[in-house]
């Protein structure tokens, strides 16, 4: 099979939603699928299961049925029909894009993604040291420099354009040095139309707002590679203009541009990562978003929260996972050892989803495609032993509890066969989350509420305070 046969691919992900389709009904959850007026009666459990936090256009999973909806596309459909960089654009304006619309967005991502002035910075931080997902997080916070209006002196007046960090030009003052209200009525055509104004200043902030998205979108997959060179030793690598964003993370990481076929399989998988509902990670971006702090915080918030093995850090914890199991053989024991001691099996089970996660259906084969091409026996032996265990967990507690295999358990395999070491799956989640996060804090700002729950206090009550020098 040619490594430029993309179509090869496209089917496989066909096939897998014919699968899907055969096996259940996409039918909704009217409960969740059903406009809502507040307060909204719901039964919450611990961890805020079963808590409704907001109505939302962007995307649904629907757990019972397992299928995964943005915008109303079905999953399966943007993975075999859309480019990570179509799905990114759906995510934050609701439609796909037109050809123009489309052309226009790559290019803005292609000039976000040269971020020689955060990398410069980074690289004065031990990266090779750190743990990627800490370097990330702060290099969001460095690619914030300069482009949110709050770090500026004197900050904001309307219509003035922010500089970024990146541009080529020396970030300049922005307060005049002169009378600062005639420098601004002078530039200022509506001074004396106060509605139009607050629209024009609406618009600007929410074109801004847009702006920083893209930024972000963009430059957390150049962050992600030269993270991925500098702990390797290496310089960062400028982004190739000619490759989409997935093609450019390959090459940008590996310093190989890759095969159409590793492109294309690389795509859907951003795809695939690209946006799931309130889980924790958007939780935490949307939290921060709600107190009015910004984007860029926000998506370091989501970085934080992505990180923990039970979210998205268990990608990189299955392929451990499955290299102590060691080998198809030796799954049985282990199984019946791990649930003795209660042991969670890494990349299986989700608060959502009671039935198979369409994106674990996609890159289930995609990861057996890949290892069949690679002939590397440690890959089969890998999958071999992910087969196996998926075979006894669902056996055991796939009817029973609603526990299938979740994204986490086949990405890791089909990355360590597009030649990425496990300790950067975690930030290649990230790398395609950040569209998801970033649509959603856009889309709560419109009628932004700060987030603010209750603990019930089970504390005592009416303690004696004592002096330290009583405290014995
Ligand atoms: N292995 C064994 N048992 C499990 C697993 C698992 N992976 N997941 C859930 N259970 C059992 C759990 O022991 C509990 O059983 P019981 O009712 O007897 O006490 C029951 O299922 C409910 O589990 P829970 O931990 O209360 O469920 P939760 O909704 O709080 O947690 C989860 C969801 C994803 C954190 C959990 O399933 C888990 O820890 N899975 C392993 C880590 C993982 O793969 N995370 C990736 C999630 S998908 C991608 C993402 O979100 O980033």
């Amino acid at each position: 099979m040619p490594l430029t046969n993309t179509k090869f691919i496209t089917d496989i992900v066909k096939q897998a939603a014919a699968k899907a389709r055969q096996e259940v009904s996409n039918e909704p959850e009217p409960e969740l699928t059903e406009p809502i007026s507040w307060p909204v009666e719901c039964t919450v459990g611990p961890g805020l299961e079963g808590a409704i936090a907001c109505e939302t256009k962007i995307g649904y999973v629907n757990g019972t049925r397992g299928s995964l909806i943005y915008r109303g596309y079905d999953i399966f459909d943007l993975c075999a029909e859309a480019s990570y960089e179509e799905v990114s654009y759906l995510l934050l304006h609701g439609n796909l894009p037109d050809a123009d619309a489309l052309t226009g967005f790559s290019d803005q991502m292609q000039e976000f993604r040269l971020i020689p002035k955060t990398l410069r910075l980074i690289m004065g931080f031990p990266v090779q040291d750190m743990n990627p997902m800490a370097a990330l997080r702060m290099g969001t916070n460095l690619m914030r420099q300069y482009q949110t209006e709050r770090d500026q002196v004197g900050a904001a007046s309307a219509g003035t354009k922010v500089i970024a960090s990146d541009d080529d030009s020396i970030p300049m003052e922005r307060e005049k040095t002169g009378d600062r209200r005639a420098a601004f009525e002078f530039s200022d055509r509506n001074a004396n139309r106060p509605r139009r104004r607050a629209k024009a200043k609406r618009e600007q902030a929410e074109a801004r707002g847009l702006e920083s998205c893209y930024h972000l979108i963009a430059g957390v997959g150049t962050l992600t590679a030269a993270i991925e060179r500098v702990r390797m030793g290496h310089m960062p690598i400028e982004p190739d203009p000619e490759l989409s964003h997935a093609g450019n993370l390959l090459y940008m990481m590996t310093g190989r541009r890759p095969y159409p076929v590793e492109q294309r399989i690389m795509d859907i998988c951003l795809t695939l990562h690209a946006d799931h509902g309130m889980n924790a990670s958007t939780f935490a971006a949307m939290v921060v978003a709600s107190t009015l702090s910004d984007i860029y915080f926000s998506i370091g918030s989501g970085i934080g929260a992505l990180n923990g093995p039970l979210h998205g850090g268990a990608n990189e914890a299955v392929i451990h996972m499955l290299n102590q199991i060691g080998s198809s053989r030796r799954v049985g024991s282990w199984y019946k050892e791990a649930r003795a001691n209660k042991t969670k099996i890494m990349g299986f089970g989700h608060r959502v989803y009671k039935a198979y996660d369409p994106r674990a259906r996609v890159l289930g084969p995609l990861a057996e495609f890949l290892v069949e091409r690679s002939g590397r026996k440690d890959m089969q032996k890998l999958l071999a032993t992910a087969k196996e265990l998926e075979k006894r967990v669902i056996a055991d507690l796939g009817e029973r509890k609603g526990i299938f295999p979740n994204v986490d358990f086949y990405s890791g395999i089909v990355y360590s066969c597009l030649g990425i070491p496990p300790e950067m799956f975690t930030p290649i989640f990230a790398v395609s989350r950040v569209a998801g996060w970033t649509a959603r804090v856009l889309e709560y700002l419109k009628n932004n509420r700060i987030f603010r729950p209750r603990g019930i206090y089970v504390g005592d009550l009416d303690r004696p305070f004592k002096p330290l020098a009583d405290r014995g």
